[in-house]
């Protein structure tokens, strides 16, 4: 149905018919108020005829009397003596003037002598006028009806001497009394109809803009807020004077409506949905709310999510290029929960509070990140020395023998007390919280935690791999380590080959009961669960969603002098596991085998410098910025070379643009836990075009099989792989790329925090 031009459904039909039910009342009031003024206007119009009425004929009557005085003194004199033919004509010259209709002469017994035509004989009205006035021998006048005219009959006795001879009678026009009493009710009545309907236009007017619009208007910003709409708002009626007050008002409870709608639709949602439907950050809080219940969740780790240096006289901030950063972020702003980590930056204290609290992310607060202060010997011995030169390449197989220090060793128990006791202080006076330990750095966090706070839930996630036993049995305090881990009630690795590799170590180190069937350890009377999360990126939620991405690569190409059809990408810290020199070797075969490519195709290498007070990282970088030099020197022609190594930190967005321009995405890490850079390549390739090609010592390798799947020590099998994927056709690109993202979204960061969350929820 249509109303003024608008498709309308049956609620606004609804709504229309209230409105008009409405009005209808309105005029009934407005019915009332004129019949009110009607009743007004008539009674003061009575009075008004009456008071007229009563001057008009008071006026008629003294009139007649005059002129009855007047005509007798002509009649009177010799009366008897008269002849008919004189009294006749005495009536015929006053007759029928104006108002005057005739007069009659008449004997004393009534009978006419003299009479006007106009008048007829002898009406009885006029005969009894005539009687009384001689009976009472005086004046006697009265209202009556000749020929359907009002008139007004006035009798006067004529006298002979002192007796009644006769009398005579005047006869006046009544009838214009009556008109103008007729006249005064018209005049009023018009006048009333006029009124009335200017009123009710004027009312009818103010209730349409005043009252009727603006309720119309109003009803249909609700009306619009209970279908969801958000972009209708009310403020064309806050200029109303009448409904101006309430419109904020309204406007609050329509937001609040829609807010209240859209959580209650995704509770909704959530609660129908099965697990394996894709998670979003909103169905991580609902999921959180629903299992945690009030649970507080404590994020621990070396790195922090937020680094705030000193530039100039301004503080600025970046993300660190870091795998579990990446991951735990998305996690932490949708958990709201505290992150506690190594404050880095050389401005970072002078942004916290006094218990060392920063809300972040900076620019649109969700969580809390309390920073701990490391000396820097802590930090040689703990960060640099154990962690890194030790359990780094003791994990990694990259063929780095690990170093072990003492005193490296001394400063990594010191600095895992110095976090232990900084979540202690957190959590002291909370009922069953629960802790999430990052990664190598704090391994004997767990045990130091449960020995005070036994009733906390803790996780331990061990994001890098997890060798064979006889790799770790070279660490001269593995016992101590394993004893740390097993403090917590959740061991989380990437894959089932990394737990295998840990229960296995444990079974060989330690005394201790191992269940192979539930992949549980038991040690002391404490059960530590032992299972595989392969973690994830927050896909779809990329960042910088409103960036022109095309035209960014574009700029960015020109700025870096690329101008070839083909684009390869790499993108890693500088660090030995990641086979970034396996990588550049494999670039050189392909250029040497298929020279057709030369000029045609480009390797860009971000990398951003890490770890680099590290002897062996140090020196790491240089052997790639030579072997970049050398295989660019090798093949460089016309202005062209092959590879463009980016020496430098790249925030999120930057990388963006870079992912989407790519043909290929080379990940050659010799071995990592997961490595979410393959994740991430795909998540951004929303136009489904693009190839991975995937070291098969990644975590990453065992979820992403349509990636090209290489060993990165085959530097042939690598080559073949580019130019595998530069020559992909578009079809098979999309295959393998719509298969790839559809597996990362089915498990993305937040379904992989809602499992690990869920399973050490299930454990106490
Ligand atoms: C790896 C580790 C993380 C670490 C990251 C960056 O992914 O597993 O714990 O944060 O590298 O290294 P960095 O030493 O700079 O934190």
């Amino acid at each position: 149905m249509i109303v003024s031009g608008t498709r309308v459904d049956g609620y606004s039909l609804l709504v229309y018919g209230r409105i008009y039910r409405s009005m209808k009342q309105i005029i009934l009031v407005l019915l009332a108020i004129i019949t009110v003024i009607s009743l007004i206007v008539t009674t003061f119009t009575i009075d008004q005829v009456g008071r007229e009425d009563q001057r008009l004929k008071s006026d008629l009557q003294y009139r007649s009397t005059l002129l009855a005085e007047s005509l007798k003194e002509t009649v009177e004199p010799n009366f008897i003596n008269k002849s008919e033919d004189y009294l006749q004509n005495v009536v015929e010259r006053f007759t029928d003037t104006e108002r005057f209709a005739g007069l009659g002469i008449y004997d004393n017994k009534g009978k006419a002598i003299a009479i006007s035509s106009v008048i007829p004989e002898a009406t009885s009205a006029a005969q009894e006028v005539i009687a009384n006035a001689m009976d009472a021998d005086k004046a006697n006048g009265d209202f009556a009806k000749f020929q359907d005219k009002k008139v007004y009959l006035l009798a006067v006795p004529l006298h002979d001497e002192k007796s009644v001879v006769g009398a005579l009678m005047i006869v006046q026009n009544a009838g214009y009394i009556d008109s103008r009493l007729t006249e005064i009710w018209k005049n009023n009545l018009v006048r009333l109809l006029v009124q009335a309907s200017l009123l009710s236009f004027a009312v009818l007017l103010l209730i349409r803009w005043i009252i009727y619009k603006p309720i119309k208007s109003l009803v249909k910003t609700l009306r619009l807020a209970r279908s969801g709409d958000l972009k209708q708002d009310s403020k064309k009626l806050k200029n109303s004077f009448l409904f101006g007050p309430l419109v904020s008002e309204v406007t609050n409870i329509r937001r609040s409506l829609i807010e209240a709608r859209s959580t209650a639709a995704e509770e909704a949602r959530m609660r129908l949905e099965k697990l394996d439907s894709p998670w979003t950050s909103q169905r991580l809080k609902e999921f959180i709310k629903d299992t945690l219940k009030n649970r507080s969740i404590f994020m621990v780790s070396n790195r922090e999510p937020y680094i705030h240096t000193k530039n100039g006289g301004k503080i600025e901030f970046y993300i660190p290029a870091s795998g579990p950063v990446t991951a735990l972020e998305p996690v932490m702003q949708a958990t709201a929960g505290m992150w506690i980590a190594h404050g880095s930056g050389d401005a970072d204290r002078l942004v916290v509070d006094s218990s060392n609290k920063i809300k972040v992310p900076p620019d649109e607060p969700k969580y809390t990140l309390k920073r701990i202060w490391l000396t820097s010997e802590e930090e040689n011995g703990y960060y640099y020395g154990f962690s890194n030169e030790g359990l780094w390449p003791l994990c990694h197989i990259a063929h780095n023998r690990p170093t072990f220090r003492k005193e490296d060793w001394e400063q990594y128990k010191k600095v895992n007390q110095k976090f232990a006791d900084s979540i202690l202080s957190e959590i002291k006076d909370l009922e069953r919280p629960i802790v999430l330990i990052q990664d190598y750095q704090l391994a004997l966090v767990p045990r130091m935690i449960k020995a005070q706070k036994p009733s906390a839930t803790v996780g331990l996630f061990w994001h890098i791999p997890w060798p064979n036993p006889e790799s770790f049995s070279i660490c001269p305090w593995k016992k101590e380590i394993l004893d740390g881990m097993l403090g917590a009630d959740l061991l989380g690795f990437h894959t089932q080959l990394h737990c295998n590799n840990f229960i296995e170590t444990v079974g060989r180190e330690l005394e201790a009961l191992i269940d192979l069937e539930q992949f549980m350890v038991t040690r002391n009377n404490h059960i530590s669960f032992v299972k595989p999360f392969p973690i994830s990126i927050a896909f779809p939620n990329g960042p910088g969603q409103n960036i022109n991405y095309k035209l960014e690569g574009e700029k960015a190409l020109k700025n870096l002098g690329i101008k070839t059809k083909y684009i390869g990408l790499g993108i890693d810290r500088l660090d030995y596991t990641k086979g970034i020199l396996e990588r550049l070797k494999a670039i050189e075969i392909f250029l040497t085998k298929y020279p057709s490519y030369k000029t045609n195709f480009t390797f860009i290498q971000i990398s951003p410098p890490s770890r680099t007070k590290i002897k062996k990282m140090r020196e790491f970088a240089q052997e790639v910025e030579k072997e970049v030099e050398r295989i660019n020197s090798l093949f460089k022609m016309k202005g062209w070379k092959p590879i463009v190594f980016l020496e430098k930190y790249h925030t999120h967005e930057e990388i963006q643009k870079f992912y989407k321009l790519a043909n290929f995405c080379l990940v050659t890490s010799l071995h990592d836990g997961m490595n979410l850079v393959a994740k991430e390549y795909a998540a951004a390739r929303d136009d489904e075009k693009g190839v991975l090609i995937l070291s098969q010592y990644t975590g990453a390798s065992k979820e992403l099989k349509d990636a090209i799947i290489v060993n990165p020590y085959n530097g042939e099998q690598t080559s073949e792989a580019i130019k595998e994927a530069l020559e992909m056709k578009e079809p098979e690109q999309k295959k393998r790329m719509r298969d790839l993202r559809e597996t990362i979204k089915d498990y993305n960061v937040y379904r992989w925090s809602a499992e690990l969350l869920k399973t050490m929820v299930g454990l106490g």
